[in-house]
């Protein structure tokens, strides 16, 4: 296993320009070996230009939170994938479970945006995870199975090489619950074995699947000692630079 671990900010609907500026300049002062450990943040559109300004020259990386998947045209409050590109972004946050829950995505618009995403030249972070209800009547494997293989329907191998899966449990999400070491484990495993059913056990090695949902400077390390826990998608504690930085340096804290 020699996949290099990633951890990504979601800010999700916070931070003016002038606040994301000055998170991300803090964040800079305190950002690991960029050989050991790829850091992103992804903050809301209206900050992506200050903030790739920012981080021009930095190993910083840039994500979005969403995108249509149309290249341009009357989709009134849009933003495109190729705008995303414009505005220095390499990486895209799709199909996110507050999306699917408030924004009515499904799993076929998320394939259409992942598809549009890596036609541009991004690349999809494609989020996964089953909800509470969902969980306790045993249909955890059911639903991220649908939510992987419906999201990378149609991609090519080399496509699926530039995506990164996220895991996260709807259940973990902003609630200080966070899943244990074994449960994020088992289902991480049983995405990258559908990795390897459906593309080959070259491609599953290689795509970095991340966990999600409520992790701390405390728990990001015990998560990271498992096998198939390549990185973290952090919500809450992306939004301060002090925790977000001791995640990033979980390695050495
Ligand atoms: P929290 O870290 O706030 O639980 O959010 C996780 C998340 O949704 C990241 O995309």
């Amino acid at each position: 296993m020699n996949r290099k671990p990633f951890i990504a900010g979601n800010w999700k609907m916070h931070k003016t320009i002038a606040e994301a500026v000055s998170l991300v300049n803090a964040i800079l002062l305190n950002l690991p070996d960029p050989q050991e450990i790829d850091v992103a943040v992804a903050p809301p559109f209206t900050a992506l230009a200050a903030v790739a300004e920012a981080i021009k020259d930095t190993p910083l990386k840039l994500s979005a939170q969403n995108l249509f998947w149309e290249k341009e045209g009357a989709y009134t409050g849009e933003i495109s994938p190729l705008m995303l590109k414009d505005v220095g972004c390499e990486y895209v946050i799709i199909g996110h479970s507050e999306r699917r829950q408030y924004f009515g995505e499904t799993n076929e618009m998320i394939n259409k945006k992942v598809k549009a995403a890596l036609t541009f030249g991004l690349k999809p972070i494609l989020c996964v995870g089953e909800r509470l209800e969902e969980r306790e009547e045993g249909k955890t494997f059911e639903v991220v199975k649908r939510q992987l293989l419906g999201g990378l329907a149609g991609l090519a191998p080399e496509e699926v090489l530039k995506t990164t899966i996220a895991y996260e449990p709807v259940w973990a999400i902003g609630t200080g619950k966070t899943a244990s070491p074994t449960q994020a484990q088992e289902v991480h495993a049983f995405l990258r074995n559908l990795l390897t059913k459906n593309w080959s056990k070259e491609i599953a090695q290689k795509v970095r699947i991340l966990y999600g949902g409520s992790i701390k400077p405390e728990n990001i390390k015990v998560l990271m000692q498992e096998e198939d826990v390549d990185g973290g998608l952090v919500g809450g504690a992306s939004l301060k630079a002090e925790s977000f930085v001791r995640i990033c340096n979980f390695k050495g804290d």
